[in-house]
């Protein structure tokens, strides 16, 4: 029995309709659930379409409002949360979930994930190519801090830690719904714990590639993310002492990437380079001097090489201080890597990103975790 879950919160509702309709009409998929961040209008139409789906396609279409479950931000872990601990007590042999707001749904992302675990993959997790300045918190976050805790190991190898498209089979879920640490985790830090887990549980991983990458909408300012960035570098600071990797993993093999994807740009840069051109506060001000960083130039690799390690095992979420720290010098990476290294071209932009994870594990190789 498998069920498809996809969390939402303000969606356009076609979009959500059109990937609802193609969940229901997979002949592998037994239920589609929709989980929204609240009980409000958006819940409500979504709800109304849930039915009509499930009357022209006679399958059960469920659509209902996440539960308070963790200890953070109520957000998307919540919705991940409610559909892994329900699903769990309904016995389905396997959960996928899907962002509600992908544009290029299709019965393939169902397959790839179900051929791999009929194969025996205990996670198969989607990964897609992505537009080079797209992904910024995977490429100078969480895969940098997977990297500094777990080097060597599988966790710096997966292309999307914060990959939302994944299919759990039943002990996984069974897993997840008891952990303490992942029910709490109710913000955008969900992923990262997911991950983790996953790969502590000692079941095969399998990343399957879409290769049509997932098209959704991109990001006006990165200050669109930063309640997100700031989330996930707690998430990924928060494993410093947790346990090693035992699963294993084998990708797919890697794939041609569209033209049209290596032209998107993820994000708008004057308007983010704007967000940081405030004078830092005085809280904001001790803390960057604390990591050793001025805060007022931008930050090139070895410079973020050097820095990211400090700032992930300082890192406190509920301080003003080193939330604006945080993000400054995310912001300030993420500007210099635009503007010096993506001019280059998609593959030499790819290829310096994978550099910059060798040499974070390769850093923690030589002088052991923070
Ligand atoms: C990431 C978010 C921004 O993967 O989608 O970095």
């Amino acid at each position: 029995m498998s069920l498809i879950v996809f969390p939402f919160k303000e969606e356009t509702l076609e979009v959500v309709a059109a990937n609802l309709t193609t969940a229901a009409t997979h002949d592998r998929v037994h239920e589609v659930w929709a989980v929204g961040a609240a009980d409000n209008i958006t819940t409500d139409r979504v709800a109304d379409l849930g039915r009509d789906i499930s009357v022209a396609h006679s399958k059960p279409v469920e659509v209902f409002a996440q539960e308070r479950l963790g200890t953070f931000r109520s957000g998307k872990g919540d919705g991940m949360n409610t559909a892994i601990r329900r699903a769990a007590e309904r016995g389905f042999d396997r959960i996928h979930f899907y962002d509600a707001d992908i544009t290029n749904f299709d019965h393939g992302w169902i397959d790839g994930a179900e051929e791999a675990a009929d194969r025996g993959f205990g996670v198969v997790r989607h990964r897609f190519p992505r537009a080079a300045t797209d992904a910024m918190i995977t490429w100078m976050v969480t895969r940098p801090g997977l990297a500094t805790l777990f080097p060597g190991t599988i966790l710096p190898r997966l292309g999307q830690p914060l990959g939302g498209e994944l299919l759990l089979t039943e002990s996984a879920v069974a897993a997840l719904a008891s952990d303490d640490a992942v029910v709490a985790r109710s913000d955008w830090g969900i992923d990262t714990m997911i991950t983790h887990r996953t790969a502590a549980l000692g079941l095969d991983i399998y990343e399957h590639n879409a290769p049509d990458g997932k098209r959704h909408a991109l990001y006006g300012s990165l200050t669109d993310i930063r309640d997100m960035t700031l989330e996930c570098l707690d998430a990924v600071s928060s494993l410093a002492d947790a346990a090693r990797p035992t699963s294993t993993f084998e990708p797919d093999p890697p794939a041609p990437v569209p033209d049209d994807l290596k032209e998107v740009v993820g994000y708008d840069t004057a308007s983010t380079r704007e967000s940081i051109a405030t004078q830092p506060s005085g809280e904001e001000t001790a803390v960057l001097d604390e990591l050793g960083a001025d805060g007022s130039t931008d930050l090139g690799g070895e410079e973020w090489l050097d820095v990211f390690p400090r700032l992930m095992r300082g890192f406190d979420l509920d301080s003003p201080g080193w939330r604006a720290a945080a993000f400054r010098l995310w912001v300030r990476r993420v500007l210099h890597y635009t503007e010096n290294v993506v001019p280059s071209g998609y593959d030499p932009a790819t290829n310096y990103l994978e550099g910059t994870i060798l040499s974070f594990e390769a850093q923690a190789d030589k002088h052991g975790r923070p």
